[in-house]
């Protein structure tokens, strides 16, 4: 029997952390609504202390978003909490998601605090949240680089105190793989009352780690992934969340682990943040970038021919891509072209579809055929082109 997997989805968080991915508010309900088509649990909207744009962002994203649930990040402070509340209480299953440093590098030069005022700290802000809600996350920031025992003490009080999902981060990406399982095995079983939380892993990708220890933590009993689309992050990213269930999916024999998510809503998914942030996906990215599927060896050509999974693990259909890679000509409709945008994961309003056909429409007229790099290029250059 499969056990199944919370997706906690941050790409409006973590990922707009990400150098140049920013997104305007219009901007992320138009993600959050395709991340809700793509079956996350929960999506993290923002983090709405930081600024008053994030919290308009997080407050219209959870009224737009109902059928899952919307978290909004806040420090362990009350009036973080007020605010992180105030902005997603809109959402039926609104979730507080409240974070405090655990390791002694954090509590020493970033707090500034002994390891008995984090323990208060955390209790109290835990009990906070939980006045307004008990749907309520608990994570305790570079906990991979923590004391165990400590950690475990830690989190003891926040569960005491009523968070029901117990985060692990490996903030800056220090964790091994091996290392990261033994963390999440040891928590489980020291932790006093761990069964009645859901135990979070949030993976960076400093060492490219980031999808093998949340894969890790997950096979140890981790029952929630903290993921992005793509990957995009602070400094190198996150786990990326088409690797993550990805691998659940094709190894269901090895994980026995089970995802709520779409998975041919994976590629219109990512080609969508790709274009609201206007950075194309790189052709070498698994998955989802370009040569993901594309076989270039006369041998392995040969092989595909005679049975594909000679060298495919996964179909290209099965995570939302097209086969065809001829897009459209001078003589194509608008119909068509507008299909061929949606198979591709672009979700433009009519204004912005009438502004690329006719920039394709004049491509089409000097190049007999489309293709997608060329669409590609015409939408990021119509849509998001930077004002001269
Ligand atoms: O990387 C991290 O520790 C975080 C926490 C706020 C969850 O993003
Ligand atoms: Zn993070």
């Amino acid at each position: 029997m499969s056990e199944r997997i919370f997706i906690f989805d941050t790409t409006l968080r973590d990922g707009e952390q990400s150098p140049g991915a920013t997104m305007n508010r219009d901007e992320k309900v138009r993600l959050a609504r395709q991340l809700e088509i793509l079956g996350v649990d929960i999506i993290e909207a923002g983090f709405p202390a930081a600024s008053q744009g994030d919290f308009e962002a997080v407050r219209d994203i959870a009224l737009a978003v109902q059928n899952c649930q919307v978290a909004g990040l806040c420090r362990a402070l009350p009036s973080d909490i007020d605010r992180a509340w105030e902005a997603v209480k809109g959402n039926p299953q609104a979730r507080i998601h409240t974070f405090l440093a655990t390791s002694d590098i954090h509590m020493k030069y970033k707090l500034r605090k002994e390891r008995h005022e984090v323990l208060d700290m955390a209790e109290a802000a835990v009990k906070y949240a939980v006045s307004k809600t008990s749907n309520v996350e608990f994570s305790a920031e570079d906990a991979s680089r923590s004391d165990w025992p400590f950690l475990a003490q830690v989190f003891e009080r926040v569960i005491a105190a009523g968070a029901t999902t117990i985060n692990v981060p490996d903030t800056v990406g220090y964790t091994q793989p091996q290392e990261f399982a033994e963390l999440l095995k040891y928590l489980i079983e020291n932790v006093k009352g761990s069964h009645k939380a859901v135990f979070s892993v949030h993976c960076h990708n400093d060492l490219g780690l980031a999808t093998a220890n949340t894969l890790a933590a997950l096979k140890a009993g981790a029952r929630q992934a903290e993921v992005t689309l793509s990957g995009i992050g602070e400094r190198a990213g996150n786990a990326a969340l088409e690797e993550v269930v990805m691998s659940m999916d094709v190894r269901k024999d090895f994980y026995q682990l089970t995802t709520n998510i779409k998975k041919e809503q994976i590629f219109p998914s990512t080609r969508l943040l790709s274009l609201i942030i206007g950075q194309p996906i790189p052709p070498y990215k698994s998955i989802i970038g370009a040569n993901a599927f594309a076989h270039e060896s006369g041998i392995h050509q040969d092989g595909v021919l005679k049975n594909r999974q000679t060298y495919e693990i996964m179909t290209p259909e099965s995570v939302g891509r097209q086969e065809e890679d001829m897009v459209l000509g001078k003589h194509s409709g608008r119909a068509a072209f507008d299909k061929r945008l949606k198979d591709l994961g672009y979700r433009l309003d009519e204004e912005q579809l009438g502004i690329v056909f006719t920039a394709m429409k004049k491509l089409a007229d000097r190049k007999k055929e489309i293709f997608v790099e060329d669409l590609e290029a015409v939408v990021l250059d119509e849509i998001f082109r930077l004002p001269d």
